[in-house]
């Protein structure tokens, strides 16, 4: 970066010292990872500078052989990827991603069955706080006390209210759908059916989970996260979708691809159908069971019962009188990164609530595993019990430092 040295140096610091926090820190939010010094290539490409409204082959601008044939890469890799009728890879993000579909296939006030926010659903799925709770009527399901979705519940919401649109999908929930319960319920009523794989595409990517594509309508993503590209979204759906879904996106809701996101989406999906890609999201199952075991003996209480997938959710308030921020505050003074979570029906606020999410996407990446997990859930133990303890907090911080050198990005 020597250009943006001389010709910046207050943003070129910036991202230095971003770059130190990323080196030094034990990154265990769960929506964050580390992508290849190849993705960072093509996110920082001259792709940038062009304007690719529409899609490949019918543009609106001219010059396009090159972005025509990146964007023609990507779809094919992620359709194979993910056995996708069809893919739609132009989303700049999740949230837009989300907004696109509703838009494709509701009509303003039309009804959502969607999961209940502290439950886990995200923000998308219907909290009210958002652009798309304004326009469409979403209501909501819950788990059950033993933490799994609570299908009957799911079942008659679903038969009283008939929904046009049943989505699945969450950002905090640990547990796996049960597909087919869910797709039954969604046929009963006639509804379309959603999933939101955001959090576990690169589990599904990588064969740890099982693949909604092949049965729900319509499946959207995030390309970050544990999928490991840029910042980005995507959507892939049956083929009887793809018009509206492509319309919705553009002219319907974004203007100009981002075509250097795209082009490091593709490379993201090359790296995602390799060999080392399934050994990595078996490897993100293993830690985080290793993570559950050792909260769990520390004495922390787990929300939906454990995990089956690549995040946690402890009620920390519940198990050691410690709030979410509480929990967090001491934890970044070790440099461990989490973030605070509300937990089912939390009686605290969403800015200081009862639980903390901790996700192993970011640190499998690293190359740890059981040993450094079974560590870093002993220094999560010790700095939640410890958070006045200056002395202790210190020590601990200078042991993180030192693990995640020996684990380089
Ligand atoms: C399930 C789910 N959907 C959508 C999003 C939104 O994605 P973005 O932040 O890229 O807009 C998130 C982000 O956390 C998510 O967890």
């Amino acid at each position: 970066m020597t250009k943006l040295a001389k010709n910046d140096p207050q943003v070129y610091k910036l991202i230095k010292k971003e770059t130190k926090r990323q080196q030094e820190g034990m990154e265990l939010i769960a929506s964050e990872n580390y992508v290849s010094k190849a993705v960072l290539e093509a996110l920082a490409s001259v792709f940038t500078n062009k304007y690719s409204e529409g899609y490949p082959g019918k543009r609106y601008y001219g010059g396009q052989p090159y972005t025509d044939a990146v964007e023609i890469l990507a779809i094919e890799r992620a359709k194979k990827l993910f056995s996708a009728e069809h893919a739609n890879v132009q989303p700049h993000s999740g949230a837009p991603a989300n907004m696109i579909v509703y838009s494709a296939v509701l009509k303003p006030g039309d009804k959502v069955l969607g999961m209940d926010f502290s439950h886990g659903g995200h923000l998308t799925h219907g909290h009210p706080v958002t652009l798309s709770a304004k326009i469409y009527n979403f209501i909501r399901y819950k788990t059950k006390a033993d933490g799994l979705i609570d299908y009957e519940e799911l079942e008659q919401i679903a038969l009283r209210e008939k929904p046009k649109l049943m989505l699945a999908g969450f950002s905090s929930y640990t547990r796996q759908i049960d597909y087919k319960k869910f797709l039954d319920i969604a046929k009963k009523v006639g509804a379309i059916t959603m999933f939101d794989m955001a959090h576990i595409a690169g589990l599904i990517a990588g064969k740890a989970l099982p693949n909604p594509i092949p049965h729900f309508d319509i499946v959207t993503t995030t390309t970050h996260k544990t999928l490991r590209g840029p910042r980005g979204g995507m959507i892939l759906c049956k083929k009887e979708f793809a018009q509206v879904i492509d319309k919705a996106c553009f002219p319907g809701f974004q203007g100009g691809p981002h075509m250097n996101n795209i082009a490091a989406k593709a490379v993201a999906f090359k790296e995602a159908l390799g060999p080392s890609f399934k050994v990595y999201a078996g490897q993100i199952l293993k830690n985080a069971k290793v993570l559950e075991n050792e909260l769990r003996n520390y004495g922390f209480k787990l929300m939906f019962g454990g995990t089956d997938n690549h995040m946690i959710l402890v009620d920390v308030f519940g198990s050691k009188g410690v709030t979410g921020k509480e929990a967090e505050t001491a934890l970044d003074e070790i440099g461990i990164t989490i973030n605070k979570n509300m937990i089912p029906d939390d009686p605290r606020s969403p800015m200081d609530p009862s639980g903390i999410r901790i996700g192993v996407p970011a640190i499998t990446t690293r190359g740890m595993k059981k040993k450094e997990v079974k560590q870093i859930a002993q220094w999560i133990n010790s700095a939640i019990e410890n958070r006045n303890n200056e002395i202790i907090l210190n020590k601990i911080h200078k042991e993180v430092i030192k693990m995640c050198k020996r684990f380089p990005i």
